[in-house]
This record gives C-alpha cells, structure tokens and sequence, in this order.
C-alpha cells in the first residue's frame, strides 16, 4: 500500500514538473500564446482592459412587455416531502401573483402573446437518495433532454462561450448527459429552482471557472422570465443577475484566488508576478456575507508557476517583498483561511456553502492518445473509453486539499467534485470558438489553433450546465 502510494506520488510529481515546464517553455519560446484567454501568462496588458468589459457599470436590461394587460397566474409550489410536484404557467408580469401551496389550480384563460414559455408539466421530480454518489458515472448522448436552453435563446451569453455563433460547426457536445452511476439527477426546472431562490441570494465566488458557470446559471433560470422582469448590472468585482418576480439574484463576485492577491481588479487582473495574501480574505469576504448559496472556487490561476509568491506585508501598506513557497503549502493556506472565515461567518442554518473542485485543462492531445490532435481543438466527443486511467495534467495534489478541507469543517460544505467527470469532456472547451482581446478570433487565428485555442473555459450550452444540475439537485433536496 504504501509502496504503491508513493509510486503514484513520484509519478505525480514528475508529471507536475514536466507539465510546469512545459508551461514554462511555451512560455519562454512562444511569446504570442495568448490564444488561453485569461491563463496567468498568456495575456498582455492592452487584453487585460478589453477583456473583462469596461469599469464602468454595464446594465443589460431586456425590453419591457408591449403589452401589459396579461393577467399573472402561477400555480406552484407543491411540495411533498421528497418528491416535489410543479405545475406552472407563463408568468407575465407581477402585479396579481397567486400562489398556493398546497392545492392545485386551473387557469381558464391562456395569455396572447406567445412567449417562450417552458412545456407544462405535472412529473414529479425525482430527488436521489442523499447518500448516492453523483460524480461517479457515465456521460450518455442525449439529445432530448439536452442542451438544457439553447444558446440563440440565451441574451445574457457573453462572446466568450457562444461556441456556435463563433463559428463551431460540430454540436454533439451539447447533448451529453452526465448519468450517475447509481441514481440519476433529477429533470431540471426552472421554475422549481427559482422558488427555491424567492428572496435570495445565489452568488459563484472565484475564477473565471466560476463566471463559465455562472453564466450557465443565469442562462438556466432566465428562460423561464418574461423580458423587461430581469436584468444584469456587471459593477466592479460584482455581476449581479436579477430576477424582479422572485426578489433572487443570480451573482459572480470576481476572486481568483478567494483570498487578497495582486489580481483582484475585476478588469486588469492579469499580472505576470502573481502574489498573493494567503491569511487575508476580509475584504472579499464582507460582500459574500447574507447571501443564501455561496459557491467557491480557486484553480486556473495557480497553474502558471511551480511555486506561488506570498507577500511580506500588505499591499495596504505599499509593501512588495515576497517569498516563494510551494503550490500545495500556499493552496492549503488560502484553504484554512478560507474555512475559518466560513466558520466564523456562515450561518449554516440560513446559507448553504459549496466548493468547486478544479476545472480541468486539455492542451495535449496525447494525453488522450490523439496524436494527431492539436490541443483540445479538433476533439468533437467525450472520452468514453475508460479502461486506462486518464492524466491530463490536472494538479491532484489541490484536489486532495480542498477535499480534505471541505471535509473536515464546522459548517457543512458541499464539495462538488467536478473534475474527473470533466476531465472526460475534451470536446467542451471554447478552443479558437471564442473572443481574444475582447474581440473574435480572426479567420487566421482560427486557423491556428496550436496557438490560439482555449482549452481552459467551456462553451455554453455545455458542460458548467451539468456542474449546475449538480447544485439545483442539493438545492431543491433542501427544504
Ligand atoms: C470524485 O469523483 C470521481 C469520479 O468522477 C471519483 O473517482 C472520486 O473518488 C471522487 N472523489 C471524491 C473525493 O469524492
Ligand atoms: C438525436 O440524435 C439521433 C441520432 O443521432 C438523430 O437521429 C435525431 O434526429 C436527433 N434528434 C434531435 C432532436 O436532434
Ligand atoms: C428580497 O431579497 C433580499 C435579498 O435576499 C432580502 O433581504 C429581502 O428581504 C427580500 N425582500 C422581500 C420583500 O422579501
Ligand atoms: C448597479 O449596481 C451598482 C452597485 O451596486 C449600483 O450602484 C447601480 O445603481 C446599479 N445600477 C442599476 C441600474 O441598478
Ligand atoms: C480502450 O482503450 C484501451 C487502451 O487504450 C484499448 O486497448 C481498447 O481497445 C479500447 N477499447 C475500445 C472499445 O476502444
Ligand atoms: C487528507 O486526509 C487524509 C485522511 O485524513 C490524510 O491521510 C492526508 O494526509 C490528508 N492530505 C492532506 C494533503 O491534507
């Protein structure tokens, strides 16, 4: 056992040094790889201003409703202890909101404008059994039940992730559905999830991982909002997506690393000398107080170095000496500062707390034995074969870290355990199907993927839509 242990280890290690080296060498040798949007090296400082919009706040607000005379029945809300019945209707406006909780209701009269309005339906939805493992299992092609939305259909979908607008001609990638191996996640509806949210706040907390997600979210929920009921106000660190009808919002607050770092300004964050504070999380922390759901995550922008730079200090106070400790020794450090800020902060009775797992990368193709791939750019399916262990490069030892952390904490956490699952998905990523500089990638450019595909983010509708129905299932299992 402990022979084998340490064979894996070494392997892992050796695997980790090759990886960071390669980094670095392409790096070092291939100045323009700036293909990886927002991977810690790749940018330059006039992407950093284009890329994460402007500073100014920018407000998308849908077009309110022509017309106003349409009356507004919802009949929802049956819960039976597991089991939970949904019978809704369109939802215009919000003047005369009926709900009942307990009986169901018939509406006589259909509304005259044809809005996109989710199928009606009576299924119960099926919760799985609190104990059964949803991240071990199998992705399966279906194209009934998925994509979830389309991509047309959802506004708020920035040009990072609308791989179909941008040019992707192949879209399997959208109908896999990830079945557990021992239960299945329950249909997802909207509506179910947005009472669920009435009066609250959901809000992703980390990387630019954590916005993909976000945006899938948003994306989720919003079909089943008439315009002019929603809107998205992107101030500073904080994008807030609101819904008026529930008093919910949908949020992403922008921290790469959850504690202080060098990188925080939501629009130039991209620094070559990433520093960090790893015991200093206040100032972050004191916007994610009250909310209802917190979702955290932190990965992407530890990958760029071997060892991770700690300030002596305080940026506060203009200090700029730091020390060089290794990846796992800073991650665990950012991690307990972490988990005593949740304790200390979080009512466990009113919010519900989650940690994301990394979200992994696929830049060699050999990694699933594609030789003839470049990156992660011409893959179209899963990896579906699984009889050899797969190793694309993901830093395991974070992994085992955060599992660890989130295991052993006052307030429950729920440690959503993406990665081996997405590890599968080489064909979800964004590759040159995305926005470079804040502008599309070039004929050109597409044409060159080996340097500008995108091999870290994912495109929407797509795979942060099933890291998603892992969060509606823990967040409609509670009552
Ligand atoms: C995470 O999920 C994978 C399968 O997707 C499983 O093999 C692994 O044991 C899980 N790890 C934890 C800590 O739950
Ligand atoms: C789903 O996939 C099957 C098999 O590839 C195909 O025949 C069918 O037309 C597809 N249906 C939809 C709705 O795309
Ligand atoms: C609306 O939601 C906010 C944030 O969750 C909450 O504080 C407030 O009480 C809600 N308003 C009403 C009228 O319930
Ligand atoms: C957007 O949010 C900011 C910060 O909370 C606020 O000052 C501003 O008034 C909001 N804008 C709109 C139109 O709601
Ligand atoms: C799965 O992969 C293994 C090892 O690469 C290979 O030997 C086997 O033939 C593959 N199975 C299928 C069904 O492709
Ligand atoms: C994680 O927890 C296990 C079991 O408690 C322990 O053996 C292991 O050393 C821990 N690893 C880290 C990195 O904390």
């Amino acid at each position: 056992m402990g022979a084998m242990k340490g064979r894996k280890n070494n392997n892992l290690s050796i695997f980790v040094v090759v990886f960071s080296v390669f980094l670095f060498g392409v790096f070092m040798y291939n100045e323009d790889v700036k293909s990886i949007a927002e991977f810690p090296f790749s940018r330059s400082k006039a992407q950093e201003i284009q890329e994460e919009s402007s500073s100014t706040p920018i407000i998308i607000k849908t077009n309110p409703l022509q017309e106003t005379s349409e009356k507004d029945v919802e009949n929802k809300n049956n819960v039976v202890s597991v089991s939970v019945s949904v019978k809704s209707r369109t939802q215009l406006g919000a003047e005369s909101h009926v709900e009942n909780s307990g009986e169901k209701q018939e509406k006589e009269e259909e509304p005259k404008i044809e809005l996109p309005v989710e199928e009606e339906d009576d299924e119960d939805v099926e919760l799985p059994p609190e104990d059964c493992d949803l991240f071990t299992g199998d992705w399966v092609f279906d194209n009934e039940t998925h994509p979830l939305y389309k991509e047309d259909e959802c506004e708020f979908l920035t040009a990072q992730v609308t791989c179909l607008r941008n040019g992707r001609k192949d879209s399997l990638y959208q109908n896999w559905k990830w079945q557990p191996r021992d239960c299945s996640l329950p249909k997802f509806k909207a509506r179910l999830l947005l009472e669920k949210l009435r009066n609250k706040r959901l809000m992703f907390v980390g990387d630019s991982l954590n916005r993909n997600q976000w945006e899938s979210m948003v994306c989720l929920v919003q079909s089943v909002v008439p315009p002019g009921r929603k809107s998205l106000n992107k101030t500073g660190s904080l994008s807030v997506f609101r819904i008026e009808d529930y008093n919910a919002t949908v949020e992403f607050y922008w921290a790469p690393f959850i504690v202080e770092s060098n990188s925080d300004d939501p629009n130039m964050h991209s620094i070559l000398n990433r520093i960090i504070m790893p015991e200093s999380i206040k100032k972050h922390g004191k916007n994610w107080k009250s909310v209802d759901y917190l979702i955290f995550n932190t990965y992407i922008w530890w990958m760029n170095t071997f060892s991770m730079k700690v300030l002596r200090g305080s940026f506060d106070k203009g200090d700029t000496e730091y020390e060089e400790i290794s990846r796992p020794i800073a991650y665990g450090r950012v991690l307990k500062t972490w988990s005593k800020w949740v304790n200390r902060n979080i009512d466990p009775k009113r919010t519900t707390v989650f940690f994301s797992s990394m979200s992994p990368l696929h830049i060699k193709s050999e990694d699933w034995d594609n030789p003839d791939g470049i990156k992660c750019a011409k893959e179209t399916t899963p990896i579906l074969n699984m009889s050899t262990p797969l190793e694309v490069g993901t830093d395991r030892r974070l992994f085992v870290i955060a599992s660890n952390v989130t295991k052993s904490m006052k307030v429950p956490v729920h440690f959503i355990n993406i990665t081996t699952l997405s590890e599968l998905r080489k064909d979800a990523h964004t590759s040159v199907y995305t926005i470079r500089q804040g502008k599309m990638l070039t004929p050109e450019q597409k044409a060159d993927p080996a340097t500008y595909a995108d091999c870290i983010h994912w495109c929407l509708p797509g795979l942060p839509d099933t890291w998603n129905e892992f969060l509606y299932t823990r967040i409609i299992a509670k009552s």
